[in-house]
């Protein structure tokens, strides 16, 4: 198939890149360049062994420029990463993020109609199910309050896909409910390359590890999980990756509304990941105890069974490999793409 991949020089878009090309896809990527670098881009193509990955650089509310992009290109889908997604930061700039998140979907969506292309494949987030009212999450759990205007983005978002499917049963659309994306692809030349102090943990740990910050701040350990600190159900990037090529598979078979949440089923808490990437690594973590993060819940890990069913896609790497992995690409690139 032929892909056009939004916001594809991004942490799970490069990722997801390298998965693409190995099933045999064509993928043409779209990207402002706001949170990544051509770089990511120039490595996928080596990762890949071709000459270089068809970019434009182009914001998706470009509509003259997109609609060039899709006039150049038929498309059989899209896969829609592009997108803000610092959660703090859309405390602080709400419009921007309603404006570039929901605006970006608006512009993009209705290009594609006009040209033909009705299937896309959705980054949504665990953040849609608020605090979960069941755990291990499964779909049919209800949507929940989301803390922070990112997750409603992506919660609304959800909703406008959902209707635009409703209303013409030609589109095919899959939501990915993404898990925490940890680990970087094994050459180590990718990885997660966040702008200044990282808001999630595992960059905070490699960061940590390589000597550019004193000690991790562990965010409570007053919760009701097994150690007290949060537990989440943290999943290899290149697994996620995957999740995108079976959900092209189902896309394919005109799956018309998919849902699913993309995690490993295994709850692990913030200071079994630090042992675990301590014990892997050989490395050490220095931590203090601070208190809770505003907005954060206990405890957040899925059942992922429907993926595996529907779309027969289930994760392959555990939580070692995910530490591996992550370390592999912080000690080679300390300073990310730069
Ligand atoms: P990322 O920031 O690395 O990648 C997003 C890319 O989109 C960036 O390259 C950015 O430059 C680009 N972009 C943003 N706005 C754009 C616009 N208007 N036009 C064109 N390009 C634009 O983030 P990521 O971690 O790779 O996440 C990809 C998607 O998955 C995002 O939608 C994110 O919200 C979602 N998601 C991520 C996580 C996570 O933990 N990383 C979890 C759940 C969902
Ligand atoms: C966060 C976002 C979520 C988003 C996801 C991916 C919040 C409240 N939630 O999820 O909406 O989809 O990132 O971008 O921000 N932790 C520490 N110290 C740190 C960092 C994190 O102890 O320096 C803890 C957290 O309290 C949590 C766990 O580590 O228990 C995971 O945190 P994080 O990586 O930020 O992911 P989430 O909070 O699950």
């Amino acid at each position: 198939m032929k892909i056009l991949v939004t916001g594809g020089a991004g942490y799970i878009g490069s990722h997801t890149l390298i998965e693409l090309y190995a099933a045999g896809h064509t993928a043409i990527v779209v990207d402002n360049l706001y949170n990544s670098s051509k770089e990511s881009l120039r490595r996928v193509a080596k990762i890949v062994g071709v000459d270089e990955i068809p970019f434009y650089e182009l914001d998706i509310r470009d509509r003259a420029g997109l609609e060039s992009v899709f006039a150049a290109h038929h498309f059989d889908c899209c896969i829609h990463f592009a997108g803000l997604k610092a959660v703090g930061e859309s405390v602080e700039k709400p419009l921007e993020y309603y404006e570039n998140n929901m605006n970006g979907t608006f512009v993009l969506l209705d290009v594609m109609r006009n040209h033909g292309c009705k299937n896309i494949i959705f980054s949504s987030s665990a953040t849609v199910y608020g605090d979960p009212v069941e755990i291990p999450i499964t779909e049919n759990c209800p949507k929940g309050k989301c803390t922070n205007p990112y997750g409603q983005t992506k919660s609304m978002l959800e909703e406008v896909l959902k209707d635009v499917q409703k209303a013409d049963p030609e589109w095919n659309v899959v939501l990915l409910r993404y898990f925490n994306p940890i680990g970087a692809h094994c050459s180590g030349t990718i990885g997660e390359n966040p702008n200044g102090i990282p808001n999630n943990l595992m960059p905070y740990i490699t960061q940590v590890a390589v000597g550019k910050r004193k000690e991790l701040g562990v965010f409570g350990n007053d919760y009701d999980t097994p150690d007290g600190t949060g537990v989440r159900d943290y999943i290899h990037v290149v697994d996620l990756a995957n999740a995108h090529v079976c959900a092209l598979r189902a896309i394919a078979q005109k799956c018309g509304l998919g849902i699913y949440n993309i995690g490993t089923g295994h709850g692990y808490s913030v200071l079994d990941v630090v042992n675990a990437f301590v014990k892997v690594n050989g490395v050490e973590v220095p931590y203090v105890i601070k208190p809770r993060r505003p907005g954060d819940i206990a405890t957040c890990y899925c059942n992922p069974a429907k993926a595996k069913a529907e779309l027969g896609w289930e994760a392959k790497y555990g939580i070692e490999d995910m530490c591996r992995d992550s370390w592999n690409w912080q000690k080679n690139n300390p300073d990310g793409y730069q």
